[in-house]
């Protein structure tokens, strides 16, 4: 079984000296990863600029920095993948435009023009093999499930790990996790707080079972 797994955040340039990103740590794809060596499975990670260390017995690791670069290696690597994870935190938007020279302060108000990225997980959801098994992440603020769903739904997934991350204890730079993982036909697994790497355990087992999607 070959396994694709992308981590961490990306970083989207405004200058030479600064970008957009946010908060992920890339521990829960990492973790993924490790489980998925830990299976059996032949597991390519897709990693966003992080600082840790990737798990050994990868088949392949590849660095990004950008959303466009992200797109390019997953999509690279989708065709020949059995099971494919966006775990990565990926900016919604860049700015239109990359200042080759540092940007100078000016005193006024600043207006960055921002354009959306493509969504990976929506393209690869609309051209996915019956037989491919295809997973997200939602880390939502508020109304967990109803947007977990919304995306499930909408990105065309087998399974959505729902996450909410506006509790301190777990999610972003946390090394604990607390999630509930939902399947395309109507599977529902609560994990309590635990451990990212026990977390991690958990979904690699449910998403690579037999039990497709939650039937
Ligand atoms: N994702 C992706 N490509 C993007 C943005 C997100 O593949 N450009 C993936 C993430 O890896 C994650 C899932 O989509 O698995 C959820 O991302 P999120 O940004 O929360 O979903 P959106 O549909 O963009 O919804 P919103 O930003 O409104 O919450």
């Amino acid at each position: 079984m070959k396994i694709l797994i992308s981590a961490g955040p990306t970083r989207e340039k405004i200058d030479p000296v600064r970008y957009i990103s946010n908060r992920s740590s890339g521990k829960m794809g990492y973790a993924l990863a490790e489980a998925a060596v830990k299976s059996g499975a032949s597991v390519t990670l897709v990693s966003g600029p992080v600082s840790l260390t990737p798990p050994s017995g990868l088949a392949l690791l590849i660095s990004v920095e950008s959303a466009a670069e992200m797109t390019d290696a997953i999509r690279k690597e989708a065709e020949s993948s059995d099971v494919i994870i966006m775990c990565a935190a990926v900016a919604d938007y860049r700015p239109v435009m990359a200042a080759e020279q540092k940007l100078k302060k000016k005193g006024e108000r600043l207006i960055l023009e921002l354009e959306p990225t493509e969504d990976i997980l929506a393209g690869l959801g609309g051209r996915k093999k019956s037989t491919q098994i295809l997973v997200g992440f939602a880390a939502e603020t508020e109304k967990l499930l109803e947007h977990a769903e919304d995306k499930l739904k909408r990105k065309n997934l087998d399974w959505i790990i729902a996450n909410d991350v506006s509790r301190s204890e777990s999610g972003f730079e946390s090394d604990k996790n607390q999630a509930v993982i939902l399947g395309r036909n109507g599977a529902k697994t609560v994990i309590p707080l635990q451990s990212k790497k026990e977390m991690a355990e958990t979904i690699i087992s449910v998403v690579c079972g037999k039990n497709n999607g939650g039937k």
